[in-house]
């Protein structure tokens, strides 16, 4: 298989961190396509722990290129950081790390909007993560964007950041916070990015030689499906394409060059931030689903909302994507329940209907209907072989992929790289 896609099959924090880490052993290139710092990818192997935010989490993998293509914007800051993080780990990142001249740069001003919004929307806020997201991505489709490239050319730079500021100024004042100066900004960011520089090639032309050569290319979606600017739970979403689609325009790979795309969910459902999340168990079994799967944000430190695993998402999830296998984490956060729920659909008004029928206040509206299964009350954790697995764990994975239609091909059981089961 050459080109290799990973995609989060519910809002985010499946666990894409862990698979890819396990996955890229295979990888001559590991990729990052969409999204910024707002992605937290948790990866835990034998060079230690590590919350990835922009650098690919295949990096660990010291035969894999990395690479940060286009479609995902840069707080040059965290980058600069995270580059530092890995070298004080000894991983090794010149002539391996690549980052396209493409991407677009989140300014200090988008960091400022986007609080600005939210507090500004009150309690219609979406609970974002402060890391200047929309904004930038809003800029970069509005053709007000700063590039990479950019800083290149200090004059066009200075002529680019002028002309930002003369609107931005105005929007941070009329909200109440002071105005930006040019010379500050740049202060700020022409540091970083000599930083940077030695990093800076065309994505694209490496990938589609690597793809002619065919080599093992395995690309790291960030975000979820329900997340995705068009087919997320709007306005309760992010800024980019995180559904399989995103990962041609962000990279310039074809479509017709992915081979696999894998979709990771996890056993149950979490959520940060606002929006519609039908299963969201609000009494002491979402308490414990938070508490056993340890549900923090890794970006934001936010207690994770949970619930019971949602097929009907899952089902819309394998459709939109076009997954062609699924790998299932945090198994082991289930050992100890008695019984265990799966949504196998929703109705309303006492019809059945499906996700795709309405927007996010409809979603607040429907009823899940529940099949309940048994708990299998043994561990699970660190388990690598498939028979070794309880009976009504067995059960609960095949329910899972007989009602999508799709192949599980993993089972994770633990933060761990090895704690996993291929099956
Ligand atoms: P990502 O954003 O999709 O990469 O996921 P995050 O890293 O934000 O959140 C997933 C969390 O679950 C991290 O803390 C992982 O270490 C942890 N995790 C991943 N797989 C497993 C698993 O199989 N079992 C347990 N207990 N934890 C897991
Ligand atoms: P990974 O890649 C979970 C959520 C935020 C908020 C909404 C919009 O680690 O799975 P944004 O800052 O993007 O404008 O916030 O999206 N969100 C995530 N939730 N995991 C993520 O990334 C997320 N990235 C954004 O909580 O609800
Ligand atoms: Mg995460």
């Amino acid at each position: 298989m050459a080109v290799s896609l990973v995609i989060g099959a519910q809002w985010g924090d499946e666990g894409k961190g862990k698979i890819i880490d396990y996955l890229s052993k295979n990888a001559d290139y590991t990729v990052r396509f969409h999204g910024g710092n707002n992605a937290g990818h948790t990866v835990i192997n034998n060079l230690g722990s590590f919350a990835m935010h922009l650098i690919p989490s295949g990096v660990f993998n010291p035969r894999a290129k990395a690479l940060i293509a286009n479609g995902v914007i840069l707080d040059l800051e965290v980058l600069v950081s995270e580059i530092q993080t890995l070298k004080k780990a000894n991983i090794k990142l010149k002539n391996r790390l690549f980052i396209s001249p493409r991407c677009h740069v989140i300014m200090p001003y988008h960091k400022l909007l986007d609080r600005l919004y939210e507090d500004a929307k009150g309690k219609g806020k979406v609970g974002t993560t402060g890391r200047g997201i929309g904004p930038c991505y809003a800029d970069k489709v509005s053709y007000n964007g700063i590039r990479l490239a950019d800083f290149f050319d200090k004059k066009n730079f200075d002529k680019r950041l002028e002309n930002q500021l003369l609107i931005k100024n105005k929007i941070l004042k009329s909200l109440g916070s002071k105005p930006l100066n040019k010379k500050a900004v740049e202060k700020e960011l022409f540091p970083l990015f000599k930083k940077l520089r030695p990093f800076i090639a065309e994505t694209y032309s490496l990938l589609d030689k690597a793809i002619d050569n065919k080599k093992e290319i395995l690309l790291e979606g960030a975000q979820g499906v329900f997340l995705d600017v068009d087919w997320g739970t709007y306005p309760f979403v992010t800024a980019s394409t995180t559904i399989s689609g995103g990962a041609t325009s962000g990279t310039g790979i074809n479509p017709r060059k992915i081979e696999k795309i894998i979709g990771v969910t996890k056993a149950y459902m979490t959520r940060v931030g606002q929006g519609p999340m039908p299963t969201e168990q609000l009494n002491g079994i979402g308490t414990k689903l938070q508490e056993e799967g340890m549900e923090f944000g890794t970006t934001t430190g936010r207690r994770r909302r949970c619930g019971w695993l949602d097929l009907e998402l899952l089902r819309f999830a394998a459709k939109i994507n076009g997954f062609s296998e699924i790998a299932i984490t945090k198994l082991d956060v289930l050992d100890n329940f008695d019984s265990i729920k799966i949504c196998t659909q929703y109705r309303l008004n006492g019809k059945k209907v499906q996700y795709e029928d309405g927007d996010a206040n409809f979603l607040e509206k429907v009823t899940p209907v529940y099949k309940t299964m048994k708990g299998w009350k043994l561990s699970t954790k660190g388990v690598t072989r498939f028979s070794d697995l309880p009976k009504a764990a067995k059960l609960y994975i095949k329910e899972i992929e007989k009602t999508i239609g799709v192949k599980v091909t993993f089972v994770s059981t633990g933060q761990k790289r090895n704690d996993i089961i291929k099956i």
